[in-house]
């Protein structure tokens, strides 16, 4: 029993990927993971037998096709999955004790099958306030980031714990921390800094957005990330998710990829701008200029030497800033796995 099983698609499946595959592909595919207890309910199975199906439709070989292997034979090397949002809970006692252990159980798997993942480069980050969690769950889930952290293959982000709300709420908090600590100033907050300061630092933004169940909102999953990301919304529900599916999604996003990648350059041109003029102006303030032209107006040579050496300074205090958040971020992880893994 896997996560990840190796095995092929069988010939329509590998004829249609290369198909697909011709065409511009996702790289990072996020999905929301909607309708467990509507299939459940269908089928007249028991609600937490619905939540295990949707499991085993991610990451489990019981059934014939399986999420991340598709993904795998579709080049798509990351894949976001909502699993477990704040919100959620507020579900019965029973339903939130019954994924707690659904998700229990699926870690301590993982953690079996280390050997698996190292041959397949995968890479396993947990995304959202682990501190909501049981601590058995905490620990589990530090030791399966741990143990794969150093994975570059391909890369599987479970949001766990996690609204989008919460993480950018905790992202101006980090920032907070940065200036209260004296490592940044309030002058250096910007987009891409707030980016960095996301659970989702990590990762670039997804491509495609995959909601299942019919369901025509987000629900407070990435809505930082996917302002320029192609929203696909199907009415399947998610245990009965097939490589057809999959394929239907990535249709949609080939046929919207120009307009998608316009948007990202216009955005992203738009930033560079943004920060180019944040930078003069900081750089050219009086008491600037007072530090390195006696206050006399500058020459056009000056003011691209000021703003030169503050752009310096400012990315060296980013950097060291970013780096202060990793070592915390690292050792809330180590510190839970109490110095071991075994
Ligand atoms: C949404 O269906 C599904 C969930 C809230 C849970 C999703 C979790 C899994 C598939 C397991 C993942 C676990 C790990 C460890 C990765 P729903 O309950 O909202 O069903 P409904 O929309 O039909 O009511
Ligand atoms: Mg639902």
């Amino acid at each position: 029993m896997s996560w990840i099983k190796e095995g092929e698609l069988n010939l329509l499946e590998k004829i249609s990927a290369s198909i697909l595959k011709a065409g511009p592909m996702p790289k990072h595919v996020a999905f929301i993971m909607d309708g467990n207890r509507r299939f459940a309910r269908r089928k007249n199975m028991e609600r937490q037998e619905g939540h295990m199906q949707g499991f085993d439709k991610l990451a489990e070989p019981s059934l014939v096709f399986q999420t991340l292997r598709w993904c795998k034979h579709l080049n798509i090397q990351e894949v976001t999955v909502y699993a477990f949002s704040i919100e959620n809970f507020k579900r019965t006692k029973d339903e939130v004790e019954g994924l707690m252990e659904l998700a229990k159980q699926k870690f301590e798997r993982l953690l079996e099958e280390r050997e698996n993942l190292e041959k397949h480069g995968v890479c396993i980050r947990v995304l959202g306030d682990l501190n909501l969690l049981p601590l058995d769950l905490q620990r589990l889930i530090a030791k399966a980031v741990l143990a794969t952290r150093a994975h570059n293959k391909c890369f599987l982000n479970v949001c766990f714990a996690y609204t989008s709300r919460y993480e950018m709420t905790n992202a101006v908090r980090e920032m907070a921390w940065g200036v209260e600590q004296g490592l940044i100033q309030a002058s250096d907050v910007s987009e891409a800094l707030l980016s960095q300061c996301l659970y989702s630092n990590n990762s670039p933004n997804p491509d495609l957005l995959i909601r299942t169940s019919g369901e025509v909102r987000l629900s407070d999953f990435l809505l930082w990330q996917t302002s320029h990301t192609c929203l696909v919304f199907q009415s399947v529900l998610w245990p009965e998710y097939s490589f057809w599916n999959l394929c239907e999604a990535i249709l949609q996003y080939q046929v919207n990829h120009k307009s998608i990648q316009n948007a990202r350059d216009v955005h992203r041109e738009h930033q560079k701008l943004l920060q180019l003029e944040a930078d003069r102006t900081c750089a050219l303030s009086a008491e600037h200029l007072q530090r390195h032209g006696n206050g006399k107006p500058a020459d056009a040579g000056r003011r691209q030497e000021a703003l030169s050496h503050y752009v310096a300074r400012r990315q060296e205090r980013v950097r060291h800033f970013l780096e202060a958040l990793t070592t915390k971020r690292d050792s809330f992880f180590t510190d839970l796995c109490d110095g071991g893994l075994a």
